[in-house]
């Protein structure tokens, strides 16, 4: 029996890890935030209602579930506070049942956010980053410098400072507990391995880790109680802030050229169709603007344009190794419709060598040369599938394809944002 599952995203982050993590958590007791802190965003849509988080456990949309912001993570007090009295104004009720935070995780603190502004610096510019002041937080945590939030709320007596007060304990403790009674635990990774600060494309990563491996000293649980880990990965790839991205369509500065989502708002209909035309007549740079269109790539944190590519096999393969994959989740799988030809990325060239392991020189992983294979596409509408077998032919293919170069089963396909457009193919490593 499965009991405790660690979901990470298997890219750059934005893999609908929020999507999956809500679906798994209606069978868990804990959901768990391990690292990262308000640079992530993960929508949610539930009743047709959309719910955005940057820092709160996607679980606490679901009634009876202790949601936790553990010991790995970063807090910004003010964001955090901001999304609990946001949820009260929906009706939640939210106390330490509900939502507690580690007593170890550390605080964002303002000059941290201002040190990390991308119109300002111009590291924080090269980087990407989404500005929230998570680089400069992780630094004076290594640096031995920074403040942990048990001593934020006993040294100050804001409002804020004094809601959060009751809301603050050992999780590591809580965690092993409800892991020794028997309870579920999911962990919700936040970002993607490829953001990873040791295993991703440094130094285009943020400052945590991602993986499965942040996932316990994130939290202070052991290895041997870690039953499953599901890597999520979109049916394609994207990117949000700079770095190598070798399957990407298009160029980052066309992609940034296009703005932000306002702008495209309006003539949505018509940019999706001119660019599905041109996408079909071959055209690469429309070909990665109708996934961005289609999948609304447009950032939940800094509402970027997302850069967008084929799936990178190599990439994956890689994923599932750092992470010790036990299944996969794809995701998005929707987005592809209406592509004639499809084309996965299985290996790089580079330096006119051919290589199917992943480039870990992120200067040489700038010169990779992706290798494609092609697979034929589908227009039919999967939005309604409710099986593997309600796909048609091509869809299933194409996922054959990607569980063979991954070498590992697909668990979940998600064929749209709300929860019952989700087909579950295995559920061995499922709770
Ligand atoms: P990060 O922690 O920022 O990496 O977030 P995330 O992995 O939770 O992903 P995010 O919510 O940023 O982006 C995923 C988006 O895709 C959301 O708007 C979801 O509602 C949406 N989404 C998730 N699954 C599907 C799907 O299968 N099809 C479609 N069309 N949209 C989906
Ligand atoms: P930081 O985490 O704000 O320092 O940003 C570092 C890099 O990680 C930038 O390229 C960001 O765009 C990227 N990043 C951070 N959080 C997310 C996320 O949740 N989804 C996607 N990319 C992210
Ligand atoms: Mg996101």
């Amino acid at each position: 029996m499965v009991q405790t599952i660690i979901v990470v995203g298997g890219q750059w982050g934005d893999e609908g890890k929020g999507k999956i993590v809500d679906f798994l958590a209606e069978r868990a007791d804990l959901v768990i935030r391990y690292a990262g802190g308000n640079n992530a965003g993960h929508t949610v849509v539930v009743n047709g209602k959309k719910f955005k988080f940057h820092l709160i456990p996607s679980g606490i949309v679901h009634e009876g579930k202790l949601n936790i912001i553990a010991n790995g993570t970063v807090v910004d007090p003010e964001v955090l506070v901001e999304e609990i009295e946001n949820l009260e104004k929906m009706g939640f009720k939210i106390d330490d049942s509900r939502l507690i935070i580690s007593s170890n995780a550390h605080t964002i603190l303002p000059k941290h956010r201002e040190e990390d502004n991308p119109k300002k610096d111009p590291h924080a510019k090269m980087i990407g980053t989404t500005g929230r002041g998570i680089g400069p937080c992780y630094r004076d945590k290594i640096a031995r410098k920074g403040m942990r939030i048990s001593d934020y709320v006993e040294s100050s007596n804001s409002k804020i400072a004094e809601k959060m007060k009751p809301l603050v304990k050992d999780t590591c403790f809580i965690i092993n507990e409800a892991i020794e009674k028997g309870k579920k635990v999911l962990f919700e990774g936040a970002q993607g391995t490829l953001l990873d600060v040791d295993h991703g494309t440094y130094p285009f990563v943020t400052s945590s880790n991602p993986t499965a491996g942040g996932a316990l000293t994130g939290t202070g649980v052991g290895p041997t109680k870690i039953d499953a880990v599901i890597g999520v990965f979109k049916a394609y790839t994207t990117r949000v802030g700079a770095g190598p991205f070798p399957t990407e369509l298009g160029t980052e500065e066309q992609t940034n050229k296009e703005g932000t989502w306002d702008k495209i708002e309006n003539v949505y209909d018509e940019a999706l169709k001119e660019a599905l035309e041109k996408a079909n007549a071959g055209d690469e740079y429309y070909q990665g603007k109708y996934m961005r269109l289609k999948g609304k790539e447009y950032g939940t944190t800094t509402g970027r344009p997302r850069r967008t590519g084929w799936f990178d096999a190599v990439a994956a393969r890689y994923a599932v190794v750092i992470n010790g994959m036990s299944s996969i989740a794809i995701t998005k799988l929707d987005v592809l419709q209406g592509l004639k030809k499809i084309k996965i990325c299985v290996a790089y060239e580079v330096d006119g060598k051919r290589t199917t392991n992943f480039i870990l020189n992120t200067k040489k992983l700038a010169r990779a040369k992706p290798i494609y294979e092609e697979m034929p596409g589908w227009d039919e509408d999967i939005g309604d599938a409710k099986s593997f077998e309600d796909l048609p032919r091509n869809a299933q293919n194409y996922l054959k394809r990607l569980e063979d170069l991954c070498k590992t089963r697909i668990s979940i396909i998600s064929v749209g944002p709300r929860r019952d457009q989700t087909i579950v193919v295995d559920d061995n490593n499922l709770f």
